[in-house]
């Protein structure tokens, strides 16, 4: 793709170097973009100041969970591209099985599972769409949720749990009960026991979810 929108973008650590302009609501967002990055809009997907067919391929990722009218944003998503779309998100059913979620941090998954967006809604809107697996290496250099699938001793420091959101969300409070039944079984080596299988693994299926539609224009 030779022009690339990024919608949502935040301080585009995604971004391909084909995008040609990033759209993001908050200037918080928009300071911490590097030096030499696309141009970015300040707006949002409801209401993308662009025209109609203006880029190749339109991206959305970890953003939609956020619109307000996801019904808006698509549809613009789908005006302003001319071949394709691609969003990335999850599948609640799956990241609530993700095993800090389930055995650890039970009332984060009531919070994904609240703002997640349903893959099927989002495919009916695009008008279609392929949904594939991305799965997470082992030693992924990113910061969210399902990072550290294999590095259960990191979800202990703090630094860490405040770069994933749904942990911020929950709050330090909440965390404390399920953290120290963590520390816990790392000490006695139950984690280890309980997760032998993840611990020969490469990558990992936690539940994150590329949707991709073809619009099949030029
Ligand atoms: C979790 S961040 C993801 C940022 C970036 N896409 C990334 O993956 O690094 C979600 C972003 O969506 C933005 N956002 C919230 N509401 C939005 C809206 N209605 N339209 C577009 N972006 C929105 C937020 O400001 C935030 O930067």
């Amino acid at each position: 793709m030779s022009s690339v929108l990024n919608v949502g973008a935040g301080a585009g650590s995604y971004e391909p170097p084909a995008t040609v302009v990033a759209v993001e609501p908050s200037q918080v967002m928009i300071a911490q973009r590097p030096v030499g990055a696309a141009p970015c809009v300040r707006a949002r997907a409801e209401a993308l100041p662009l025209r109609e067919g203006c880029v190749e391929a339109a991206m959305a990722v970890l953003t939609v969970h956020h619109w307000a009218d996801l019904a808006a944003g698509i549809a613009q998503l789908r005006r302003v591209a001319r071949r394709r779309i691609v969003i990335l998100t999850w599948d609640p059913a799956l990241t609530a099985e993700y095993w800090l979620l389930r055995e650890y941090v039970p009332r984060a998954a009531a919070i994904d599972q609240a703002r997640a967006v349903p893959l099927e809604r989002l495919a009916d809107l695009l008008g279609g769409a392929r949904i594939e697996p991305v799965p997470v290496p082992f030693d992924c250099t990113d910061g969210f949720a399902a990072a550290y699938w294999r590095r259960p001793h990191a979800y202990l420091d703090p630094d860490v749990r405040a770069g994933i959101s749904v942990l911020a969300q929950v709050g330090e409070p909440a965390l404390a009960d399920g953290l120290a039944r963590l520390a816990a079984d790392l000490a006695s080596g139950r984690w280890h026991d309980q997760h032998a299988d993840l611990l020969d693994l490469d990558w990992l299926d936690t539940g994150y979810r590329m949707i991709i539609t073809d619009l099949g224009g030029g």
